[in-house]
């Protein structure tokens, strides 16, 4: 009997060797009426990966997770954007700490921390009609193998660095995914719990850190951040893209 039921990970991932950017195929997937909640593609390869502010994504060929996940949001507002965000980084904080527990932390907005590294990245985007928010891609980009980084990449550290141990993509994927899926369907339910673990789990929270408005440099302490994602600090709240942290090396 056909399968009606997409039960299985395998018929809910498509494995690409390579490919510009496993976002950019996502989309695709869903304009061409091809995409569904759950599924995923992943590339072992990104040609042209796409990193937040318009910055490239680069990972070492074959070394690590380079993923898509579709999620059809339904009824979620569109409101629970930052939210939405803030679960798939929970979602993605919920699996390493299994593999090591300690030092873990999600730097506003998304950015998944250990001590002062970061270990992966993503990249959600969505698509919307009026109101209604009938798709995100939510693009993960985890620091799996990979034993060096160029130096143009700042504080970057790999899961392998951490632990010693070493890490299938598609595996790794295949328990990510449902812990991501958990997180989503908490959101659904109680954003608040979303919001509150988020603040748990932010980097520098309550300590002094230096931040970059324009050319202005300041010192302000991490109070925490809002439901829409703005931060919150002595010297005021920011939207995300007002201000920048300055990387101490
Ligand atoms: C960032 O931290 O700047 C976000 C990085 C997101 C990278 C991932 S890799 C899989 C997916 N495809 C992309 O082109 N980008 C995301």
């Amino acid at each position: 009997m056909e399968n009606l039921h997409r039960t299985t990970f395998d018929n809910q991932l498509i494995e690409l060797d390579s490919v510009d950017s496993t976002n950019n195929y996502a989309m695709g997937q869903i304009h061409e009426g091809m995409a569904f909640d759950g599924l995923v593609c992943l590339a072992h390869h990104q040609t042209a990966g796409k990193g937040q502010r318009g910055k490239t994504w680069i990972s070492e060929p074959g070394q690590n997770l380079n993923m898509s996940l579709v999620i059809v949001p339904q009824t979620l507002d569109l409101s629970l954007q930052f939210l939405f965000s803030a679960s798939v980084s929970l979602g993605i904080i919920d699996l390493v700490r299994k593999f090591y527990p300690n030092n873990w932390s999600i730097k506003w907005p998304n950015d998944i921390y250990w001590n002062d590294r970061k270990a992966a990245g993503i990249l959600i985007e969505s698509v919307i009609q009026g109101n209604e928010w009938l798709y995100a891609v939510a693009g993960i980009g985890i620091n799996l193998n990979q034993d060096s980084f160029d130096p143009e990449i700042q504080n970057a550290v790999s899961i392998y660095q951490i632990t010693g141990g070493k890490y299938e993509a598609i595996p790794f994927a295949k328990e990510l995914v449902p812990f991501v899926q958990m997180r989503i369907a908490r959101l659904r339910v109680n954003p608040e719990e979303i919001l509150m673990d988020f603040n748990q789990n932010l980097y520098k929270k309550d300590f002094t850190v230096d931040l970059k408005m324009g050319r202005d440099l300041f010192e302000t302490r991490i109070m925490g951040v809002d439901s829409k994602g703005s931060l919150l600090t002595t010297n005021g709240s920011f939207n995300w893209g007002e201000v920048e942290w300055i990387v101490k090396k």
